[in-house]
């Protein structure tokens, strides 16, 4: 049976707000497999950064359940979740959350630190994955002495350190202009290609989704295939449940 690299199966999310509920997750189920890169588009508000936060484990669902790398979630308490979380999956977000007291070096040594490792060991693979990124000669900057795309790449280094099943980004070229942003996405492309990582990516830029293995859409709360790129909405058939693909589960619009 696949091992997938990331599964979720019906999960729900909603908050209570006094007496209304906010439905924002409404019965998701997706599974990654090792390697591949999911690109999820949506429009603001339609649940995409919940999801992949709930993905993540930062976040606990209302009901159902995300399995990573095989483990399930699903009762484990705070300190099993980080080491899960730790193990197994790298986070990359809109703004970089670099340690500004610390170099690239040490930003990105540190979820091994966290893992035990000691420092030169740790520092050790640091130093290749930024090689990896492109930022050999930046290793010893401070994120203040680093230009903004730069800083992405030291975020990358620091999702990739730990060699993660899965990469989860949400929106990690929003805060960059158009060509930092390509250069961006072609590097994830390429770390995607040369790791065997799988990544999952929330962004605005359809241009940049087009480039991913699959695009998913993010539609109030439910999870639908997206069109392809370029081809208009209206003459893409909607998926129904008995043609989805059993090792990618997308839900139907209700
Ligand atoms: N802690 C919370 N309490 C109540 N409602 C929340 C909470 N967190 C998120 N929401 C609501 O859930 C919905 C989805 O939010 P989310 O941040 O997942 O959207 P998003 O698709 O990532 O949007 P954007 O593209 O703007 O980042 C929003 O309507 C938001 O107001
Ligand atoms: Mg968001």
């Amino acid at each position: 049976m696949t091992e997938f690299a990331l599964q979720a199966r019906h999960l729900f999310k909603h908050y209570d707000e006094g007496a209304a509920r906010i439905d924002v997750l409404r019965d998701v189920s997706l599974a990654v497999i090792p390697g591949e890169m999911v690109a999820i588009i949506g429009a603001s508000g339609s649940g995409k950064s919940t999801l992949l936060h709930t993905l993540g484990l930062l976040d606990l669902p209302t009901s159902g359940e995300v399995i990573v790398a095989g483990t399930s979630s699903n009762g484990l308490n705070e300190a099993t979740r980080s080491r899960l979380r730790n193990r197994a999956l790298g986070f990359v977000y809109q703004f970089h959350h670099l340690l500004p007291e610390f170099s690239a070096l040490d930003n990105v040594a540190m979820p091994l630190i966290v893992r035990r490792q000691t420092r030169d060991a740790a520092r050790l693979e640091a130093q290749r994955v930024l090689e990896l990124v492109g930022l050999a000669a930046r290793v010893t900057h401070f994120p203040g002495q680093l230009s903004g795309g730069e800083r992405q790449r030291v975020a990358l280094a620091r999702a990739l350190v730990g060699r993660p099943a899965c990469v989860l980004a949400d929106e990690p070229t929003g805060n960059l202009d158009r060509h930092t942003a390509h250069q961006m996405f072609s590097l994830l492309k390429q770390v995607n290609a040369q790791s065997g990582t799988a990544f999952v990516i929330v962004t605005h830029d359809p241009e940049l989704a087009a480039l991913a293995d699959r695009r998913l859409h993010m539609e109030s709360g439910c999870l639908v295939q997206a069109p392809p790129p370029e081809t208009p909405q209206s003459e893409v058939p909607q998926p129904d449940a008995s043609q989805s693909d059993a090792q990618h589960p997308v839900r139907a619009r209700p």
